[in-house]
Parts: C-alpha cells; sequence; structure tokens
C-alpha cells in the first residue's frame, strides 16, 4: 500500500478525487482517505503545515495501515539558483535546517539518530524522477491553465535531485534566503515538512520518497507567489506526477 501525503490541502485534492472506491477515516484531527489510484491501493492525507503536523499525521498513518512505500509530495520554495518556479525537485536527502542542540551535537543533528540528513529511498527516487519527466513532457501543458503557465514563466520545467531542507519557517525575504544558502550552500529548495517525514519513515523502517515543485522563489515575492501556485497550479503537479508513478513511470 502506497501512502501519499501533502502539507495542504489544495496540494492533494486532485489526488483525492482521482481515488476509485475512496472511503474515508477521521482520527486525530486528520482525514485518511483509502482507495485505488490507476489500480494502485493508497491511502491520502494532508498533514497540515509543519513538522510536528507531519510527524504527527505520519505516525498515525504507519501505525493504523499496512503501508509499504511512502510519498511525500507539494510546492517548496527554490534556493538552488538554476531552479524556478514550475521545477520539480526529487530529495536525494532532507535535513532539518531549524534543528540545532548545539554543543551537545553537532548542528543539525538529530539526538539520538546520529543522523544530520535523511537519505531518501534510491527505488522511488528513480520511480519520481521518471513519472516527473512523463508529467512534464506530456502532461503539463494540456492540464494546466496556459495564463498560469505564462504568469509563473514556466514552458519545459527542469527535473532536479538535491538537498531538501525543511523546517518550521516560510522563507519570505531576500535576507533570509541568503542566510540558508550560506549554512547550507547546496540546498536545492526548502519547505516545511520533508526532514521530518524522513525521521518518522526510519523509525517506521519504511521507504520514502519526497517530491516537491517550486511554487516561489523563497524571496520577498514568495508571500505574492505561493498563494497562486497553490490555488491554482500546485495539484495538478501532484495529481498528474503520481499518476505516472503508480503506473511505473
Ligand atoms: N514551501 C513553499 N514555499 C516555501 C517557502 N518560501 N518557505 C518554506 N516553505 C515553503
Amino acid at each position: 500500500m502506497l501512502a501519499i501525503i501533502s502539507a495542504m490541502q489544495e496540494e492533494i485534492a486532485l489526488v483525492q478525487q482521482s481515488l476509485t472506491g475512496a472511503s474515508s477515516r477521521a482520527t486525530g484531527g486528520r482525514e485518511f482517505l483509502t482507495g485505488q489510484l490507476h489500480g494502485t491501493r493508497v491511502v491520502a492525507v494532508f498533514s497540515h503545515w509543519g513538522k510536528v503536523a507531519a510527524a504527527a499525521t505520519i505516525a498515525q498513518l504507519l501505525s493504523s495501515w499496512p503501508v509499504t512505500e511512502l510519498v511525500f509530495c507539494g510546492v517548496a520554495g527554490g534556493v538552488r539558483a538554476d531552479l524556478g518556479i514550475g521545477d520539480i525537485v526529487v530529495a536525494s536527502d532532507l535535513i532539518q535546517h531549524d534543528m540545532d542542540a548545539s554543543p551537545l551535537f553537532a548542528r543539525y543533528e538529530i539526538p539520538l539518530t546520529g543522523k544530520t540528513r535523511f537519505t531518501a529511498d534510491a527505488g522511488i527516487n528513480a520511480r519520481l524522477v521518471a513519472a516527473a519527466r512523463r508529467f512534464v513532457h506530456e502532461d503539463l501543458h494540456a492540464s494546466i491553465d496556459a495564463v498560469e503557465l505564462r504568469e509563473f514563466n514556466i514552458s519545459q520545467p527542469r527535473v532536479a535531485s538535491g538537498l531538501i531542507a525543511s523546517g518550521d519557517k516560510f522563507f519570505s525575504t531576500g535576507a533570509d534566503l541568503a542566510g540558508l544558502r550560506q549554512r547550507l550552500p547546496d540546498t536545492a529548495c526548502v519547505e516545511m515538512e520533508g526532514a521530518a517525514a524522513a525521521q518518522v519513515c526510519e523509525a517506521f523502517g519504511v521507504p520514502y520518497g519526497v517530491v516537491r515543485v517550486i511554487s516561489d522563489g523563497a524571496d520577498d515575492h514568495a508571500a505574492r507567489d505561493f498563494p497562486r501556485f497553490v490555488r491554482n497550479v500546485a495539484r495538478h503537479y501532484s495529481a498528474g506526477l503520481l499518476a505516472h508513478f503508480v503506473r511505473g513511470g
């Protein structure tokens, strides 16, 4: 069984609408929807924002459903200079950029795990990259309003792999972005849940992947770009990409 998680309802709405034979169960303040996504049994839920919400949701999910793999999908702020709005990032590894128990542990190290970075599952990643490429090449222009594609200057999005930095902060100034780039120069994009999902999946021994589409530049324009992208674009990326993922590329 595949678990699909997003932080926001807008990101997962179209995936949930695509489920056949769906049934829902509400527990712990979340609504878990199960059903078939193009023939694959899935459980799909939105966690709410931030590391605590993601961890609580995923711990419940992995305790209650026989999940064999998990994909977290949604939007992120672009950090790497070559990534623009509409590009897709598959996490090679993930870091909690706001974890700092120094001097007791190294900065970013998650106490008692010995880890500063979590490595996503290589097999899931290869399938996510293949699915993202197919979505971009085959479906993007048919599934997203041309006005929105023009607004965000999206034509042929890139599909990249790299470090995803997660923490309980929405990046919305050039100064904060510059600070993150200086502290963690190999960061591809920033969001608020992925590395928490990774930590819980590792604790449960469940293989996972995190895939993000860039909704904003994590800069002074982020508070303008993010809401429009989430409202009008994000759900098409999630549903289109995951359709290819469950069909096998
Ligand atoms: N998710 C999408 N955009 C983001 C940003 N600018 N900061 C943190 N998380 C985000």
